[in-house]
């Protein structure tokens, strides 16, 4: 058996950290940033140095391209490079450098394989500087045009069009114009369960639906000491309502229901002046579309009701939604026997998190391959996974990869 260099892996991923290293041993590397060109710089430079053929497309998506004996469609892997603020330094990294590790060990070994290998990091995976989450690989697949992409802009009104250009990453090659014979994304899993199965690889069968609301609520700014409660029209506390609202239906409806608001400014922000505005976030996910809409619906009919008894004003802006996603039955089948033959333990699972996978899938037949988070942790510095386990997966990814580069 062909077998891949995990120790390069593991130094790899510590070279990449240390761009946008926060201490405590996370990264911020959010989209299009400088720091963003610096890790890109940095990965390009890689793929050259193993001879890939390195192009940018044009919503910056990279694919680094090794020939094949035949020139037929890819076996894609792939991943993102970019982070949230308070990342780790897994979270897609992973998926991209082990892709390139697969490419070492076929050069080592002086293999050229039927069809040609690409490696591919997808712009804008996080969503968290940048909405929708996802951007570079829905472009790709061909579920979001290149304009509305260019407009989408940062809290600072950045688009970005003019951040992609400014970085130098603005490039030239038609996003999908490569379709691969296959994707697959390796992953840490995010969440807790093979931490606590005590299970090597995750089989992922499905990606669950995610739905993302921007509120903004106008109320009325008043004096905290002086306003009678009765006059109050107060925008912070309906964001307030809507949190403790959503915490308590994901709890009810149970199954895999989960509600956050992660993002919430209040003006003027002051403590003794009652908020006239509040824009805070709403991030519910569901496998199930049907559940995902009914909490969807809950949602607005509590906000829609708090907004009438306090007398404000609210606007509701869709950052992104997308339906569950299931993968190629067939792949999911062929990651599992993989990492059985390598005497590894399995569980099948959805995953929690989103992942340029699920719009792979749109175009090609895709699966993904999850291995352990430490105690559940990610985006969070802290966030860990153990070498051995980065280790299986990456050697999964690349005995799959051979098969398939092989048919
Ligand atoms: C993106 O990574 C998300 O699942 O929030
Ligand atoms: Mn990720
Ligand atoms: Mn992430």
């Amino acid at each position: 058996m062909l077998r891949l260099d995990d120790r390069r892996l593991l130094s790899a991923l510590d070279e990449l950290a240390g761009i946008g290293a926060i201490e405590g041993g996370g990264c911020a590397r959010l989209a299009l940033t400088d720091d963003d060109r610096l890790g890109r710089d940095l990965v390009v430079g890689w793929m050259k140095e193993l001879g890939l053929d390195v192009r940018v497309d044009a919503i910056g998506n990279v694919i680094g391209l090794r020939a094949g004996r035949e020139n037929l469609p890819p076996v894609m892997t792939g991943s993102h490079i970019d982070t949230v603020r308070t990342g780790g330094r897994y979270d897609g990294n992973y998926g991209v450098l082990a892709g390139l590790e697969v490419v070492r060990a076929l050069n080592e070994a002086k293999i050229t394989t039927r069809r040609p290998v690409a490696i591919a990091f997808f712009t804008n995976e996080e969503g968290a500087r940048f909405q929708p989450d996802m951007l570079g690989s829905l472009v790709y697949a061909g579920g979001l045009g290149l304009n509305e992409a260019y407009a989408a802009a940062d809290k600072d009104g950045r688009s970005v069009g003019d951040e992609l250009r400014r970085i130098g990453y603005l490039g030239t090659t038609k996003p999908g114009a490569l379709k691969p014979h296959a994707f697959l994304e390796l992953h840490i899993e995010q969440g807790p369960i093979l931490d606590e199965e005590k299970v090597r690889i995750g089989v992922v069968e499905s990606v669950q639906g995610i739905s993302w609301i921007e509120y903004t609520v106008t109320g009325v700014s008043n004096h905290a000491g002086t306003t009678p409660m009765r006059l109050r029209r107060d925008a912070g506390y309906l964001a307030a309502s809507v949190n403790v609202f959503a915490r308590k239906l994901a709890q009810e409806m149970g199954g895999n229901q989960v509600a956050t608001v992660g993002a919430l400014t209040l003006r003027p922000n002051l403590i003794n002046v009652v908020p006239n505005r509040a824009v805070f976030t709403v991030d519910l996910r569901n496998t199930d579309e049907a559940k995902l809409k009914e909490a969807e619906a809950c949602v607005a009919a509590h906000v829609a009701e708090v907004a009438k008894a306090e007398r404000v004003e609210v606007e509701a802006k869709v950052l992104a939604r997308f339906e569950p996603v299931v993968f190629d039955a067939g792949l999911v089948d062929r990651v599992e026997r993989h990492a059985k033959a390598l005497s590894l333990s399995t569980r099948r699972m959805p995953s929690g998190a989103g992942h340029d996978a699920q719009m792979m899938q749109r175009i090609c037949p895709t699966a993904m391959i999850f291995v352990p988070s430490v105690a559940g942790l990610s985006h969070n510095i802290k966030e860990h996974t153990e070498a051995a386990d980065l280790a299986a997966g990456a050697q999964i990814l690349l005995n799959l990869m051979l098969d398939l580069a092989e048919e």
